[in-house]
C-alpha cells in the first residue's frame, strides 16, 4: 500500500513533539554506514527529525538526539557500528537526555535487536529500514513516556510517501524508485533486512525528479537493491526515458543493476539518452566462476554477462564499467578464482569493488561447507586487485587530451592553490586546478594526466 506519512499515526506524534520542542532549540546528528541506499534513508531521517523540530547538529556532541543508520552487507560493517555505538555510551553518561537510536539493515537482525535491548541499555530505539516514519513515536516513547522501543519484523510492504528529505549535497539527489529484493543471493541478508521487492508509482518519482530539477540539482541517482525489476505503470527502461525527457541540464545514473534482469529495450533507452543518462553502468558479476555462481544463485552465467556487456558496449562505445566482486565465497576453488580473474581480464572493467566473502547469520551460503580460509582469501584478493590497478590505470590512458564534462563536487585546498574535485560521465574522479568555486557546476575540464584510480586536468 501507498501511505502518505501526514496522515499516518505519526502526524499526531509530530504535532506532540513540535509542541514540546516550541521555541528551544534541539538538534539532531544521523551518523550513516553502508552504501547509498542507507544514504538516502539518512537523508530522510534528517527530514523526520526536522519536522519533529529538531536542527541538524554539526557533530555528535552538540546533538540532544543521534541515529546510527546502520549497514549489516559485511561482518566489518557492523563491527564499525558498534565500536560506534560503544563510544557513545560515555556521551550519555554525560548527557543522560541524550537519545540514540539505531536504524538500518541491523536494526532489523533479530539477534542484534536482542544484544542491544540487552546489553546496550542507553539505545533508546532501533527501527528497520521499512519502518522509517514510525520514528516520532519512537522518539515521543523516548523522551515523553521514558521508554525504549524495538520495532522490526513488520515488513508491510508498504511504501511510505511524503517525507521531505534533507538533501546533504545541494547538486546531487538520491531517488529510491523501489526497495526490498527478490533475489535471495545465497551470500545476502539483504533481502531478510529490507523485505520484498516494490516500486514507487512512476508519477511520485516522475514529480520528485522534476522538483529536483526545478531546485538546480544537476545529478539524480536513482536508488534500488535491483532497479532492472522496477514494475509500476511501466517498467525500468520506460521509467528512464521518462525521466530523461523532463527538461533541464543534468544528468542520470542509477544503481544496482543485476545483469540477469538488463534488458535490449533498457540498453536502448541508454542509447538514445546518452549523455543525459550517463554513460556508466554498474554490473555486478560477483563471480567468474559458472559453478559459484549457481551455488550463489544469481541465475546467470559468464556466458550471458559477457553477453550483456557486448549489448552495451556495441550500443554506447564509451560506456564505462564497473563491477561487484565476492572473493572466497564457500568452496571457492583456485580454478573458480582463476576464472574470476579471466573475466575481469576479458571484460576490463574500468573499476572493480572487491569483497572478502562474510558470512551472514541465517544466509543459506553461512551454512555451507568448505568455507575459505581468510590467508587464502586475502592473497586472492592482493592478486585480484594488481591485475586491476593495472587495468584500470590502461583504461584511464585513452582519457588523456579528452575534455570531460565534470560536475563538481568539491574544493579544497592544495599546495596554497585551489583545486576542484568532481566526477566526469564515465563516474570517473577528475581534479583540477580551479580559479574560483566551482561546487556544483558542470565545468569543460581537458585531461592532461590520467592516474590509476583518477584523472587531472585543466579547465578550458
Ligand atoms: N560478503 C561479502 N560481500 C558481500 N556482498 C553482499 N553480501 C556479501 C557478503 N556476505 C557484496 C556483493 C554486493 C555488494 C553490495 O556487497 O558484491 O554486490
Ligand atoms: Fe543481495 Fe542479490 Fe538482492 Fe543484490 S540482488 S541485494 S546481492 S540478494
Amino acid at each position: 500500500m501507498i501511505l502518505d506519512i501526514h496522515t499516518t499515526d505519526s502526524q499526531q506524534y509530530i504535532s506532540r513533539i513540535n509542541a514540546l520542542i516550541d521555541g528551544k532549540t534541539k538538534k539532531a546528528f544521523v551518523h550513516t554506514f553502508g552504501c547509498q541506499q542507507n544514504e538516502a534513508d539518512s537523508e530522510k531521517i534528517r527530514g523526520i527529525l526536522k519536522s519533529l523540530g529538531y536542527k541538524v547538529a554539526e557533530s555528535f556532541d552538540d546533538a540532544d538526539i543521534i541515529v546510527i543508520n546502520t549497514c549489516a552487507i559485511r561482518e566489518h560493517a557492523e563491527a564499525k557500528a558498534l565500536s560506534l555505538l560503544g563510544r557513545l555510551k560515555g556521551l550519555k553518561s554525560s548527557n543522560p537526555e541524550l537519545i540514540i537510536g539505531v536504524a538500518g539493515c541491523m536494526a532489523a537482525e533479530p539477534h542484534v535487536v536482542k544484544m542491544l535491548k540487552g546489553n546496550f541499555k542507553y539505545v533508546s530505539f532501533t527501527v528497520e529500514p521499512n519502518m522509517l516514519h514510525r520514528i516520532p513515536e519512537l522518539v515521543y516513547n523516548a523522551i515523553v513516556e521514558n521508554q525504549r522501543s524495538f520495532i522490526f519484523s513488520m515488513d508491510s510492504g508498504d511504501i511510505v510517501e511524503g517525507i521531505d528529505a534533507v538533501r546533504t549535497s545541494g547538486h546531487r539527489a538520491w531517488v529510491s524508485i523501489m526497495y526490498g529484493c527478490n533475489n535471495f543471493c545465497s551470500y545476502c541478508i539483504v533481502p531478510y533486512v529490507r523485505g520484498r521487492e516494490r516500486s514507487r508509482k512512476k508519477e511520485d518519482i516522475l514529480s520528485e525528479c522534476r522538483d529536483l530539477v526545478a531546485l538546480g540539482y544537476k545529478e539524480i541517482t536513482l536508488l534500488g537493491q535491483n532497479v532492472n525489476s522496477y514494475k509500476d505503470a511501466t517498467d525500468f527502461a520506460g521509467l528512464l526515458s521518462e525521466i530523461a525527457a523532463i527538461d533541464g541540464d543534468f544528468v542520470i545514473r542509477f544503481m544496482t543493476s543485476h545483469p540477469k534482469d538488463v534488458s535490449p529495450r533498457l540498453i536502448e533507452v541508454i542509447r538514445n539518452n546518452t549523455p543525459k543518462i550517463a554513460p556508466y553502468f554498474h554490473l555486478p558479476l560477483q563471480s567468474g566462476s559458472d559453478t559459484i555462481l549457481k551455488r550463489m544463485n544469481r541465475t546467470y552465467n559468464t556466458e550471458r554477462f559477457l553477453s550483456v556487456v557486448s549489448s552495451l558496449r556495441e550500443a554506447v562505445p564509451d560506456i564505462a564499467l564497473s563491477t561487484d566482486i565476492i572473493i572466497g565465497f564457500p568452496g571457492e576453488s583456485d580454478e573458480d578464482f582463476e576464472g574470476t580473474m579471466n573475466i575481469l581480464d576479458k571484460v576490463r572493467f574500468d573499476m572493480v569493488y572487491a569483497f572478502l566473502y562474510s558470512p551472514r547469520n541465517g544466509t543459506p551460503a553461512a551454512k555451507m561447507d568448505n568455507q575459505i580460509p581468510r590467508e587464502i582469501k586475502n592473497e586472492r584478493m592482493a592478486r585480484l586487485l594488481d591485475l586491476q590497478e593495472r587495468i584500470s590505470e590502461e583504461k584511464n590512458a585513452p582519457y588523456l587530451d579528452t575534455v570531460q564534462r565534470v560536475l563538481v563536487d568539491s574544493m579544497k585546498e592544495k599546495e596554497g592553490q585551489l583545486v576542484a574535485v568532481g566526477r566526469a560521465p564515465s563516474n570517473k574522479l577528475v581534479t583540477f586546478i580551479a580559479d574560483r568555486d566551482y561546487k556544483g557546476e558542470f565545468v569543460n575540464v581537458k585531461i592532461t594526466r590520467a592516474g590509476r584510480a583518477d584523472l587531472y586536468g585543466e579547465k578550458i
